[in-house]
């Protein structure tokens, strides 16, 4: 049976007063598109059904706790109440629209709407981990749907804010923004900074800029560029180092195949 579509809440005063002071960066006015919700599946599979019953542009999606957070490849993404931020963003997009920018851009401005609420040194690792050192900080889940004028993008991002019990298999790989700070951290801010910098990137990707959206990301992603990895090539796992990435956000890797373009799936660092 369908879920029940969950009931929004009172957006929290925190989140309130920080998205009010980001307010003018956000090209649609995010604010009153906000539907705040303590509990649900997944937050993504909530704007889905938004966007499909015609929810315009910026609309978002955040929630508490997810009860079936889903990650990319298949994962399961772990949400517990109040660890973490978890919010989905509705990207109308037309046939100009460059949608297979969306993935990195999310990343990029995600990056720096962490950085600037933090200070802290957020990169990016291919295709759209937010990552400290080499420690897993937010993860991105970028779903299209619909067609023509209907078309739309979902962007799911889950940042870590608290410690967590992590399942046994991500905790020595996971990080989140209090650790790393040794301090409390304004989740409020965390996310009004997000959506703002989200917002102004999906902008300029909208007025043609693709090419500084890649240069800006290219200088947050140190990783993408001569670092060993090991991914599946043609079904066997094959070792290579990154050049770069492609203006169409491929990930370029030189290995014994020569130079290959990895388009989805996963490099996992030496
Ligand atoms: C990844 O595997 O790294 C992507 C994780 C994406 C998690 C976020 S949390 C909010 C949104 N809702 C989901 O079910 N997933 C995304």
């Amino acid at each position: 049976m369908a879920e029940q579509f969950p009931s929004p809440i009172a957006i929290p005063g925190d989140i309130a007063d920080a998205l009010a002071r980001v307010r003018t960066r956000i090209d649609n006015g995010t604010l009153p598109r906000l539907l705040y919700i303590a509990s649900l599946s997944s937050t993504n599979d909530v704007a889905d059904r938004l966007a499909g019953s015609g929810a315009l542009d910026g609309t978002t999606v955040v929630a508490e706790q997810q009860t079936a957070g889903r990650g990319r490849l298949g994962r399961t993404w772990f949400s517990p109440p109040g660890a973490g931020l978890y919010a989905s963003v509705i990207v109308r997009v037309d046939a100009a629209f460059p949608v297979p920018l969306v993935s990195l851009t999310a990343g990029l401005a995600f990056a720096e709407g962490a950085r600037a609420a933090t200070h802290l040194p957020v990169d990016i690792k291919w295709p759209n981990d937010l990552v400290i050192g080499r420690r897993k900080l937010a993860g991105i889940l970028t779903e299209a749907s619909g067609s023509s004028a209907f078309a739309y993008v979902v962007v799911g991002v889950g940042i870590n804010l608290h410690p967590a019990a992590y399942p046994p298999e991500i905790a020595d790989r996971a990080t989140c923004i209090e650790t790393e700070l040794g301090r409390p951290v304004d989740r409020g801010l965390v996310l009004a900074e997000c959506l703002a910098s989200f917002s102004e990137w999906i902008t300029r990707l909208r007025g043609g800029q693709s090419a500084e959206m890649l240069d800006r990301w290219r200088r947050l992603s140190p990783s993408s560029h001569g670092a060993r990895v090991e991914y599946t090539s043609q079904g066997s796992p094959t070792a290579g180092t990154t050049v770069g990435i492609d203006v169409d956000g491929a990930l370029l890797v030189e290995s014994r195949n020569g130079v290959e373009r990895i388009v989805a799936g996963e490099v996992r660092w030496f």
